[in-house]
């Protein structure tokens, strides 16, 4: 289903700050164009998303090993891979009169200024890297680059990896990390920052297989956001036609989700052929091939990519279990039909996973609630609420997709039960306390 509702971004955006999960960069000096933060729950989410992008890169698979290289390297490695060049370019008109900078591509009179109705100059190529100094001179011996894509860190430590790892063709690399581009154009809330975080895997293969490697890893990367609950029908795959592929790239495949507003890329599947590491082997002058013993073939091995955004991922996931739902799911909104908010996350990307809810305030209550919390929270993100009634409290969990409340009551003492109530069905299920933790181990793990 597509979410195009009207306001729907609008009203994510806003959700997001008031539930604290993503909040404008400083905000209270009227905020940094484009930069955004995670808030105490953004930053749950963001870490669940990596650490299943990790199990499914790097965990699950034996030949595939992780990386976390810096952001600052060698403005060497920027000249080898192209970036410095006219590939790494986004084409842009400026205004004469109020001089503000825009993607031609993005404006529909192309000679007019969208914002004060100026003449616009010819477009003209700018470049993407973000250029920074290191060392107390800034001078050009001491210009590098804040990296534009985590991948090239991988690629100059093929050999490093490779070898301390006694790795063999086929193998792959998978790295988390920021990346940052001057973007002319950037906005939709998250979707396009100027400061990002991608997760990336390179995969490195005998050019002879390259096409059966491209496929499989298509499929995955597909079946991973399946997997972890986003509507089939929010995705689709975008063949790249030969004008819009990256200057590395041979063949791309993009992973698209509708955003509320539209289709766009959320990952890309990238045949980088021997790009990279047979410019780097130029550059630096190293050998950068690989020598099979059993075949004696040499050759530098192709690059298939998987190269997915952290922060796009968010977003999507975010937008995708994003419900409003008419009122009366709790007792709060029965007899005001007010509408209800439910984040219908994947119970593994939840930010918390169960809320401990005293009945009341009173001492007899909040004294064993607190007692069972501290047992829950050596395992799983928790939530203590005390303060409201449990309606309003189940509709503030709903809220930011915790899948369990379980709620300490009066009975609670004599029974040794508690109440446990699931976001989706909001049934509500009476559990002795000494079960409680393989309860939820068979629920969440
Ligand atoms: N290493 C290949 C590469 O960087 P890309 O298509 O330029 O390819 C890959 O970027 C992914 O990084 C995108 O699909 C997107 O999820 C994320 N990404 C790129 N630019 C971004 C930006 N300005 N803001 C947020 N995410 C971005």
């Amino acid at each position: 289903m597509a979410k195009q509702e009207e306001n729907i971004m609008e009203k994510i955006v806003s959700f997001a700050k008031r539930r604290g999960f993503i909040f404008q960069s400083s905000e209270i000096y009227g905020g940094f164009s484009s930069c955004y933060d995670y808030g105490p729950l953004g930053v749950e989410l963001k870490n669940n998303i990596k650490r299943a992008w990790w199990k499914a890169m790097v965990q699950d698979n034996p030949d595939i090993v992780g990386l976390d290289a810096s952001i600052l390297m060698s403005p060497k490695v920027w000249e080898a891979s192209g970036h410095l060049g006219a590939g790494f370019t986004d084409p842009m008109v400026e205004c004469k009169k109020c001089h503000k900078r825009f993607r031609p591509d993005h404006i529909e009179d192309k000679k007019k200024c969208p914002e004060c109705g100026g003449e616009l100059t010819e477009a003209k190529s700018f470049n993407l890297m973000m250029k920074t100094f290191v060392g107390p001179v800034e001078d050009t011996a001491s210009e590098t680059y804040l990296r534009g894509e985590t991948c090239q860190g991988i690629y100059v430590n093929f050999e490093n990896i490779r070898e301390s790892m006694r790795l063999k063709i086929p193998f792959g690399i998978a790295q988390i990390g920021k990346a940052f581009r001057n973007e002319i154009t950037p906005g939709n809330f998250t979707f396009r920052m100027r400061e990002f975080e991608q997760m990336e895997m390179q995969y490195f293969v005998n050019p002879k297989d390259k096409k059966k490697h491209f496929k499989k890893w298509k499929e995955a990367r597909m079946k991973w956001y399946l997997d972890y609950g986003m509507d089939k029908n929010n995705l689709n795959f975008y063949e790249q036609k030969k004008d819009e592929l990256a200057h590395y790239s041979s063949a791309a495949v993009d992973i698209e989700y509708e955003f509320p507003f539209g289709k766009d890329e959320l990952e890309g599947i990238h045949d980088r052929g021997d790009w990279d590491l047979s410019n780097h082997a130029k550059h630096s002058g190293k050998d950068m091939q690989y020598f099979n013993d059993e075949t004696k073939e040499k050759y530098f091995p192709h690059i298939v990519e998987t190269s997915a955004g952290a922060d796009r991922s968010t977003l999507a996931f975010l937008v995708d279990a994003y419900r409003v739902v008419e009122g009366g799911r709790t007792k709060t909104t029965e007899s005001t039909k007010e509408q209800e908010v439910v984040l219908r996350l994947d119970k593994r990307l939840a930010p918390i996973k169960i809320a401990v809810l005293p009945l009341s305030k009173k001492e007899e209550l909040t004294k064993p609630a607190t007692e069972l919390l501290n047992e829950l929270k050596t395992r799983w993100m928790t939530q203590f609420d005390a303060s409201g009634s449990i309606g309003r409290r189940y509709r503030r969990q709903d809220e930011i997709g915790t899948p369990y409340c379980v709620t300490y009551d009066f009975e609670s003492k004599d029974d040794k039960s508690v109440t446990v109530r699931d976001r989706d069905t909001m049934e509500q299920e009476r559990i002795k306390i000494g079960d409680l933790m393989d309860y939820f181990k068979e629920k969440l793990d």
